[in-house]
């Protein structure tokens, strides 16, 4: 099936599509002390709320990249809803291939939950860090290893040991390119459980919705499957955490 449409039904009752309570992006969006009208490039920016923060508090412009025309069409009309006079240029399409017009340009660059668009979490801020400015800020979130993964959860959710890193391993690789970490904030199980379990929640109601949908069974299939790698193995193993670096 079109896998946007499956991350559409599953990700219907959520604002932000990753483990982090609506609260702490705004305290995020507090720390960055943007002048107005600043210059915002944001990768993989889903339903749009964190460049909708930014363009409320500074008015900042800029662009916005999602592959999904779903949450595309929601992060277009959310905009147009709460900052009108905004000048974000929104685009759908793969971000791999988005190259802006001048590099290090904007004042911050944002990358939450889709490092493998430039391969991992060091990838991702290699190239944010090229579209930055000297100083400006880059905004990460990458999952990370709560403990040592089980082979088994590993085989089972096609993961490498290699696919994530620690959560003071994702701090050092962003050290290692030169950047300084200003703010990090690590999620707790409540909010994995929101994040994960309104996906459930999502496909039940779209099965009540939806009978007849030929897609029913295999949007079904994948979220019970991942519903059950969560409660076996990933709640405690699997960490994730915003990582706010200057560069
Ligand atoms: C886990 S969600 C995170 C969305 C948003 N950053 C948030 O935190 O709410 C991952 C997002 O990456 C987008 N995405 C996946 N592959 C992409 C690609 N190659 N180029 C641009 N966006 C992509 C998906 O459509 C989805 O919106």
């Amino acid at each position: 099936m079109d896998i946007w449409k499956y991350f559409d039904i599953t990700h219907r009752y959520h604002i932000l599509c990753n483990p982090t309570r609506l609260e702490k992006y705004t305290f995020i969006v507090s720390l960055t002390h943007l002048q107005p009208g600043a210059r915002v490039l944001e990768i993989a920016a889903g339903k749009g709320e964190f460049i909708t923060l930014l363009a409320e508090r500074y008015l900042v412009s800029g662009v916005a990249i999602d592959a999904s025309p779903y949450v595309v069409e929601e992060m277009k009309h959310k905009l147009a809803d709460r900052v009108p006079r905004a000048q974000i240029e929104v685009l759908t399409m793969d971000a791999a291939e988005y190259r802006p017009e001048q590099p290090e340009s904007f004042d911050l660059t944002a990358c939450i939950g889709a490092s493998w668009i430039f391969g991992d979490h060091r990838g991702t801020l290699a190239y944010l860090k090229e579209q930055t400015r000297p100083g400006g800020w880059i905004v990460v979130g990458e999952p990370f290893w709560r403990r040592e993964p089980d082979p088994e959860y590993l085989q089972s959710a096609g993961y490498d040991r290699d696919s994530f890193s620690t959560h003071a391993g994702n701090v050092r690789i962003g050290e290692e390119l030169g950047l300084r970490l200003a703010y990090t904030a690590v999620s707790n199980h409540d909010e994995w459980d929101m994040y994960e379990c309104l996906q459930w929640y999502a496909a039940e109601l779209y099965a009540r919705e939806h009978p007849d949908d030929p897609d029913l069974p295999e949007v079904m299939q994948r979220v019970e499957k991942s519903r059950n790698e969560y409660l076996r193995w990933g709640r405690e193993t699997m960490g994730w955490a915003i990582y706010v670096f200057l560069k």
